[in-house]
């Protein structure tokens, strides 16, 4: 039966970084040189509940007792706001908006954005991923045709890049502004959000970090291509039904003020960098999974043919595509795009018994606690069964995270399970897809959780 779950024996183990102790790990991590995070965690880290990763300069506790990630996660006196490497490392781009700003700034920063996502306006902005995904269609149909390979990280990147430049600004990314903004955003990626473990372990607390040229000039041009786009939705006629019309609305409760123009700058960067990266991390892994165990594809496709009826699959039926949602969950278990959501200790402070001292690192990461052996069963495999409604009970409270907990989670969330649904649903229907090379594929910690090669695949478009 194409709709029975697999058996527990058979559960497929995707790739990941072979457990090793802490030296071993550390030498790996120097050998592979590619900055790769989660090949520094030695196999202790999936066991313990705190500790403190050993060989830095500057105090770094990893913390995986669920407890405690809740109460650091909602902490409301502001001692842990979020990780300066961090905030420096993005400030140039996005100034001092939602994703990383603190206190009463994000709190009314958080107010004036978190209406732009509500159900109401996600099923309008449903039209427009189903557009992107039309367009895509008519891509990999050509690929398929002539049997052509293709990357399958770009592939995603650019389908969640698409969604974001239409559902936010009303513009397809083939636009010139939107493909500027894409190329620009790559380079900065590339460099700046390359986590550098030298710097990580060698620096003290709040250092500076200084940025090369081309970074703050890719930012520059970003910046300036957000700015017209703004620009076009701020002219007197101008009648946009999109995000960024929303964000422009939204006014302060207490002073009825809107964002500055610089403001809605920073903010709908935001959108950009932490909208599609994150999800295009997570259909890369589950297209691999999905091409790799074709009997999970088919389960998709029974689903979404019993959920349909024959029907093009619309925002009413998203809902009920619960084996589809549960290998997307699946997939953020295994592989968080956010692979670690660093804090810092603002000041002296007490986690449990352990003392920490202030500028301390407090490294909360989704790819350890999601894999952790006191919390999951068969921890490394992959079984979307758990996320099936009649199992999802089990789950131990806060162990699950890819979109943060507490005030601070997601405001995207809905928005990419909906995305990624739609994506998964239409795109599995339409394909059979083959990994080339397979045995290459190895995950590494980067701005998020990758592939260290890209994946090349090929698609055969299904008889239907
Ligand atoms: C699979 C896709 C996604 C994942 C895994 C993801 C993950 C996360 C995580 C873990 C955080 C919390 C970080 C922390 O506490 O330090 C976060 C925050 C945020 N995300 Fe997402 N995200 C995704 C998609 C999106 C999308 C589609 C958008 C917008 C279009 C978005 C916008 C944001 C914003 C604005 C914040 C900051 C919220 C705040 O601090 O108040 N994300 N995301």
């Amino acid at each position: 039966m194409l709709d029975t779950p697999t058996p527990k024996s058979d559960l497929f183990v995707p790739p990941r970084p072979k457990s090793m102790g802490p030296l071993s790990a550390l030498l790996r991590a120097g050998i592979t040189g590619d900055s790769n995070l989660i090949g520094l965690l030695p196999k202790q880290a999936y066991t313990m509940k705190i500790g403190n990763l050993g060989y830095s300069r500057r105090s770094i506790v990893i913390i995986n007792d669920a407890d405690k990630v809740r109460s650091i996660l909602t902490d409301p006196t502001d001692i842990y706001p979020k990780n300066d490497l961090m905030v420096g490392a993005l400030a140039p781009l996005v100034g001092d908006s939602i994703f990383v700003s603190s206190g009463d700034t994000w709190r009314r920063q958080r107010a004036m954005v978190s209406p732009a996502f509500s159900h109401m306006k996600l099923s309008s902005a449903f039209k427009s991923m189903q557009l992107a995904v039309d367009n895509y269609e008519t891509i990999i149909d050509e690929k398929a045709k002539h049997g052509e390979s293709f990357s399958l990280d770009l592939a995603m990147s650019h389908l969640t890049a698409d969604i974001i430049c239409r559902t936010v600004f009303s513009t397809p990314l083939k636009g010139e502004t939107a493909q500027e903004v894409f190329n620009a955003f790559t380079i900065f990626e590339r460099s700046v959000a390359h986590v550098e473990i030298r710097r990580l372990i060698m620096d003290p607390a709040w250092s500076d970090i200084p940025q090369h040229d081309h970074v703050l000039d890719a930012c520059k041009r970003i910046r300036t291509q957000l700015g017209q786009l703004v620009d076009d939705h701020l002219k007197e006629n101008a009648d946009f039904e999109d995000i960024a019309a929303d964000i422009i609305l939204a006014e302060d409760k207490e002073t009825g003020e809107g964002f500055s123009r610089k403001e809605l700058i920073d903010q709908l960067g935001v959108f950009f960098l932490a909208g599609h990266e994150t999800t295009a991390s997570a259909l890369t892994w589950a297209f691999f999974v999905l091409a790799t165990r074709p009997e999970i594809a088919n389960r998709i496709r029974l689903e979404v043919s019993e959920v349909t009826q024959g029907e093009s699959l619309d925002f009413q039926h998203i809902r009920n595509l619960h084996f589809t949602r549960s290998v997307f969950k699946e997939t953020l278990r295994l592989y968080p795009p956010i692979t670690f959501i660093p804090r810092v200790a603002a000041e002296a402070t007490q986690i449990g018994n352990r003392k920490i001292k202030k500028g301390a690192m407090i490294m909360i990461a989704p790819w350890v606690i999601h894999r952790h052996h006191d919390y999951w069963e068969n921890p490394d495999s992959f079984d979307a069964d758990r996320f099936m409604p009649e199992r999802e009970h089990e789950i131990k409270p806060n162990t699950y995270m890819p979109f943060g907990l507490g005030p601070r989670v997601c405001v995207g969330a809905n928005f990419a399970t909906i995305e990624a649904t739609l994506i998964l649903a239409r795109l599995i229907n339409r394909y059979d897809f083959e990994v080339l090379e397979p045995e290459k594929v190895r995950p590494v910690a980067r701005l998020t959780t990758r592939p260290a090669e890209q994946i090349q695949m090929r698609a055969t478009r299904r008889q239907t």
